[in-house]
């Protein structure tokens, strides 16, 4: 069962049905000021740190569900109906609704009482606003006389506090309110050097922002008393809950429609100019009043959403393809490209299920995130990657998390994830290969963010790398720390407390728990050491490491997990529930393991016998059902959900690879298809979750819910399904000598097309199967081309690329 539909023209996914399975959100902003927004307008914004700066309030876990958010309302001031365009929070007769969710706005139209009503909602780029486009029109055959009132509530800035501090915060609420215009300054009067604004276009019949005045007594968002009676308090907000609501008349003729310009905006003054006039406690509004001068006149709004449509399609043009596939198409041209992007921005803070107060910038998840995003935006990334260099400690391990308004690595949190060090290796390799910008190896970047410890990029990689190697165990496999990259594996924490972090709790000493994942990844970083430094020692590092795997990692019919703090296997046949995980199968045969004996392809196999289902791929089986207090969180989860036997989609492209490494084509399109979201559109009432972006987890078959996903938008999922796709399947991968094309395809498909922007040059590139195999040929520009790399042609734009497979 569908909700909505693709429109992949306009690059939008179209809801036509308010009561989603779940809030269907997008992102609102690119740059430094964000929101989240639901497909009925709930959500809220924020500047740079969903915790530190909270614009607006937002109760998650709310009963019901989405409140808060960007409301109007619109008032028949002749028959005293009232109704909520965008459904909530009234829900009632809406006819007509659609929301259409596109890169960056979302637009949510529908009609009550023959008046149409469209919202279109979009940060412009360059700018810490967010404006609320309001095309209202009369389709009645006599004249209409309208209220319309906005609404917002605001936020007391840090929403961890704003959510728990009331004996304080019931107290400092503050505004000001000027020709319409209102101003949230809570604490300004002290420390805070920032105020939002609210703005509207049109005159303001009155306005409010005490939120009890607005709603009345015991009254919620559903049935506020200033619209039940057409009539705003002019209340000013003194302590307790302070929102943003503007009222406004509006007289509409037979067929006429009018436009309404809400803007929402952040405005950071500096600490000598606060003041207007000085000594005062007004907030200095002259740094404002332009921007909202500005964004109120509909031709500036219009001009700052084609800025921003067009933006996007830039962006979305570092690769276009054309494949059989109408999901692989959807998938990589629009949506895959739009969620990397997303976790850019946000890592995992903010989404339906990530609450804004809890995580920062985690470093394994960034520098993950990197694959995705690193050809679309080459110098934001290597920001990102001197950003996450620096949180690094001078022993070679890091910080496990880093917030993003102060970039500097999170105490509480701590380091001894002992895989995080290896991903920055990894994350640079992606960037050298897509830029050939060298010189990032050179930049000097602090340990720790601290001055005086500054050594080149490349030498906080050696650090990375040696950090493995300084932390080997009993069999010289690479000890575990508090977990890799499965953060519920924790075999040294042994926790009894309630409520304990499982990642950051006790760390008992003396034990010898290692990872065969690790070992995995090690030979992945240290080959890619090798192809940076030119230094062969590199690679013999990273040979001994694979045999220490096949020696001591290998179970018979798969690869073992981990060995815990006793020294007993973890994920092995002698195991009596977690005999296999799907980790160790995935990450060792992208390192090459097992490639020459056959262990590899019967890795494979064995993931496909126990592992796999209709779904994806789940983490492990038998799942836990029990409680494993030597083996941490991964058993507090009831089997078939999370590290516990979901499918854990970020696992499932490494199978994909793996499959294409191994040269099944067919294998690895298939474990695409299963988990691709567009591919699972059909089956919405089972998924749930927006069928436009993937989902960290998907219930496994131990669970009753199996096939139903959670946790959607920010996660790593989505961009190694992107390199999955773009880079094993399509095989369109930079590498350091030129453009890397080497397709391994279902054997159904007759090949595709794709444009590829690789170092200022357009790739055209027509792939034709001729043969069933994977043998791949290459000419460019007519001349042959010896292997598979295509070399980047001096002086030219453009290369014409014909590959043949077969
Ligand atoms: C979450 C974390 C990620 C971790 C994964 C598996 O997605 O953000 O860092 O690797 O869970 O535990
Ligand atoms: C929990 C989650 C895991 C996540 C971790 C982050 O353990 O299960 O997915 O990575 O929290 O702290």
């Amino acid at each position: 069962m569908r909700f909505g539909t693709f429109d992949d023209r306009q690059r939008e996914y179209v809801i036509i049905r308010p009561d989603t399975p779940l809030p269907w959100i997008n992102y609102l902003g690119c740059e430094s000021y964000f929101g989240i927004i639901s497909n009925t307008a709930g959500g809220y914004s924020f500047y740079q740190d969903a915790r530190l700066r909270r614009l607006t309030r937002y109760r998650y876990n709310n009963v019901p569900t989405d409140y808060g958010g960007r409301y109007l309302y619109l008032r028949d001031n002749a028959s005293g109906d009232y109704w909520t365009p965008t459904w909530q929070p009234i829900r009632n007769g809406v006819e007509d609704y659609s929301c259409r969710h596109g890169m960056g706005y979302t637009i949510i139209r529908s009609t009550s009482n023959d008046i149409t009503t469209q919202i279109r909602y979009f940060v412009p780029l360059g700018e810490t606003l967010e404006i609320w486009q309001a095309t209202i029109t009369n389709n009645r055959s006599e004249a209409a006389n309208l209220s319309v009132f906005s609404v917002i509530e605001f936020a007391l800035w840090d929403a961890q506090d704003d959510a728990a501090n009331f004996q304080r915060n019931l107290n400092i609420g503050e505004v000001e309110i000027v020709d319409g215009v209102i101003y949230h300054k809570t604490e300004y009067r002290e420390r805070r050097d920032h105020f939002a604004y609210f703005a509207c276009s049109e005159p303001v019949e009155a306005f409010d922002t005490q939120r009890e005045d607005f709603l009345g007594p015991y009254r919620g968002w559903h049935e506020p008393i200033a619209v039940e009676e057409g009539r705003s308090r002019n209340s000013v907000a003194h302590g307790w809950s302070p929102i943003g609501s503007h009222h406004i008349k509006l007289a509409l003729q037979p067929g006429e429609s009018k436009q309404v310009i809400f803007v929402l905006g952040y405005q950071e003054n500096p600490r000598d100019a606060k003041f207007d006039p000085p000594g005062s406690s007004t907030v200095n509004k002259k740094a404002a009043l332009p921007i909202i001068a500005k964004y109120t006149q509909r031709a500036e709004v219009d001009r700052a959403f084609d800025a921003l449509y067009d933006y996007w399609g830039q962006l979305l043009g570092a690769l276009q393809v054309d494949t059989p596939d109408e999901h692989t198409n959807r998938m990589v041209n629009i949506w895959n490209v739009y969620q990397n992007m997303i976790t850019f921005n946000m890592s995992r803070s903010a989404s339906q299920f990530e609450s804004g107060i809890g995580r920062g910038m985690g470093f394994r998840d960034s520098t993950q995130d990197l694959l995705g995003f690193v050809h679309i935006i080459p110098e934001r990334a290597r920001e990102r990657i001197i950003d996450l260099a620096a949180t690094q400690f001078e022993n070679g391990g890091a910080y496990h998390q880093y917030q993003p308004l102060t970039k500097r690595g999170n105490d509480a949190v701590g380091g001894g994830f002992n895989d995080d060090p290896l991903w920055l290796i990894l994350g640079v390799a992606a960037y050298l290969k897509e830029t050939g910008d060298r010189g990032i190896l050179d930049e000097m970047v602090p340990f720790d963010n601290t001055p005086g410890t500054e050594a080149p990029l490349l030498v906080h990689l050696e650090h990375s790398l040696q950090y493995t190697l300084d932390n080997l165990g009993p069999h010289k496999l690479p000890l575990i720390g508090r977990a890799d990259w499965n953060d519920c594996l924790n075999l040294n924490t042994f926790s009894e407390e309630p409520g304990e972090s499982f990642q950051t709790a006790s760390h008992r000493e003396g034990g010898v728990a290692e990872s065969v994942f690790i070992g995995g990844l090690f030979v992945i970083a240290a080959h890619e050491m090798a192809a940076i430094t030119g230094d062969e020692s590199y690679n013999e590092k990273a040979d001994r490491m694979a045999e220490t795997v096949l020696e001591h990692g290998w179970d018979g019919d798969w690869f073992r997990r981990a060995y815990d703090h006793f020294g007993e296997p973890v994920g092995s046949k002698e195991c009596e529930e977690g005999q296999i995980f799907i980790e160790p199968q995935g990450i060792c045969i992208m390192a090459g393991i097992g490639f020459d004996n056959g262990l590899a392809e019967k890795a494979l196999k064995s993931v496909e016998e126990r592992l796999a289902t209709q779904h994806g791929i789940v983490v492990n089986q038998p799942a836990y059902t029990r409680y494993h207090v030597e083996l941490g969180e991964i058993s507090s989860y009831p089997p078939g959900y999370k590290e516990n036997a979901s499918i854990f989609c970020h696992t499932n492209p490494w199978i994909m690879i793996a499959a294409a490494l191994l040269d099944d084509g067919d294998r690895a399109f298939d474990y695409y298809t299963r988990i691709n979201p567009s591919a699972r559109e059909a089956i919405s009432e089972v998924h749930r979750c927006e069928p436009y972006v993937y989902a960290q987890t998907i219930a496994g078959r131990d669970a009753p819910t199996h096939g139903e996903a959670k946790n959607s938008w920010l996660t790593g999922t989505a961009a190694w399904n992107y390199a999955a796709i773009t880079q094993w399947i399509l095989g369109i991968r930079p590498t350091y000598g030129g453009l890397g094309i080497q397709p391994v395809i279902p054997s159904t498909w007759d090949g595709f097309t794709a444009e590829r922007q690789f170092r200022g040059v357009t790739f055209k590139i027509t792939a034709r199967r001729e043969g069933p195999g994977n043998k791949v040929t290459i000419t460019a520009n007519g001349e042959a081309v010896d292997g598979t790399v295509v070399p980047v042609p001096d002086g030219q734009s453009e290369v014409e690329v014909i590959v043949t497979i077969g």
